[in-house]
């Protein structure tokens, strides 16, 4: 009874307007259609079960990526991937550490666990990495970092997290949550295969709900040592993902050209919304995924609440993220030209009064 329920981006608004939806980011641009066909095909074959052991997924994440398959442990979302980290690694008296404004499932995932969830300060909306390791101790199991992290859409580079795993115990799992790196364009960044693949405790997670617009279908994966793919193996449901999805994710990856538009719209979206937004006196974190924190003021009227309800009267749904310690702010995820281009009108025209 301690957990807070997760609450989903809204995706309704009044009035019997057609929503603007960017509270869930959410791709604009839909799966590739390779993958709606792959889909559609599996139609003929309710009957059956899935592969439980989604070769076909692991494989084609494995020719993509150059990874070794046997290390590839798919999941419903990554959040069941998450879930089964935390039930298998973590229990009472022993704890999570992740940082304060990290993606909530973390502490979900880490109470009904019976675990102890330890946010760590960050500085400057970005992980610290001082600060984790401060809090690291002979209880921390598991150490998430959502990276780039969602909602703040900042990131720290592959030298600061190497020296994160570096900081830990061998008892204690990184776990790195890449669930926008798709998107990233840093040559400091990396999202941790290789980390994953030369050390002991370093998970990494991905999904297809993000850039490969399958979140409907609820796909992801994780690479691990082979010791930690042995224990998600032996505590997943041998069915944890279905077969339309497992197509699906196959024919998403050999996409290549989706893929490619997908972050080139985002190339060309994230830093004009950005821009605009800032061009009104909202200040906005700069994000490197697919979605922007808007921080608005305490002042009555230009607050975030009002910028909020102004907004769906309009029909657009963004993200409040009070839950995740943001209670003055907004998170807009990158829509489409016209969705990017009449938010920024909507929120002009309220910064205007
Ligand atoms: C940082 C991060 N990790 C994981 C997820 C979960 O994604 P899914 O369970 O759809 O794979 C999300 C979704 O919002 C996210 O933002």
């Amino acid at each position: 009874m301690d957990i807070s329920p997760y609450v989903p981006g809204e995706s309704e608004v009044a009035g019997g307007l057609k929503p603007i939806k960017l509270s869930s980011n959410e791709t604009p641009l839909g799966p590739s259609p390779k993958a709606i066909a792959a889909y559609k095909a599996q139609a003929d074959h309710l009957a059956l079960y899935p592969d439980g052991g989604a070769t076909a997924l692991r494989n084609a994440i494995a020719r993509h990526y150059g990874l070794n398959r046997d290390r590839i442990v798919c999941g419903c979302g990554s959040d069941e991937l998450i879930n089964l980290l935390a039930h298998a690694y973590v229990g009472p008296g022993e704890e999570t550490v992740y940082t304060e404004h990290g993606f909530l499932m973390y502490k979900i995932a880490t109470l009904s666990s019976g675990g102890t969830p330890v946010p760590v300060p960050e500085k400057g909306y970005r992980a610290d990495v001082d600060a984790i390791l401060a809090r690291v101790t002979p209880r921390t199991k598991l150490v998430f970092l959502a990276n780039p992290n969602n909602p703040t859409g900042t990131y720290i580079p592959h030298g600061e997290v190497r020296r994160l795993h570096k900081g830990l115990p061998g008892d204690t799992l990184l776990v790195l949550d890449a669930a926008y790196s798709e998107y990233v364009r840093r040559n400091d960044y990396e999202a941790g295969l290789e980390l994953v693949a030369t050390t002991e405790n370093t998970v990494m997670t991905r999904t297809f709900s993000k850039i490969y617009g399958l979140a409907a279908l609820r796909l992801g994966w994780a690479y691990c040592p082979a010791a930690v793919a042995d224990v998600l193996n032996r505590v997943r449901g041998p069915f944890n993902v279905t077969a339309p999805a497992i197509a699906a994710g196959v024919a998403a990856l050999e996409d290549r050209a989706h893929l490619e538009t997908a972050v080139a719209h985002n190339d060309k979206w994230l830093p004009w919304v950005t821009t605009e937004v800032e061009k009104l006196g909202i200040e906005v974190t700069p994000s490197i995924g697919n979605f922007v924190l808007m921080h608005f003021p305490a002042t009555k009227g230009k607050d975030v609440a009002s910028a909020d309800e102004h907004l769906k009267k309009q029909g657009i749904i963004l993200r409040r993220v009070a839950a995740y310690g943001l209670p003055n702010c907004l998170r807009m995820t990158i829509g489409t030209e016209d969705d990017n281009r009449r938010v920024v009108a909507a929120l002009a025209e309220f910064m205007k009064h």
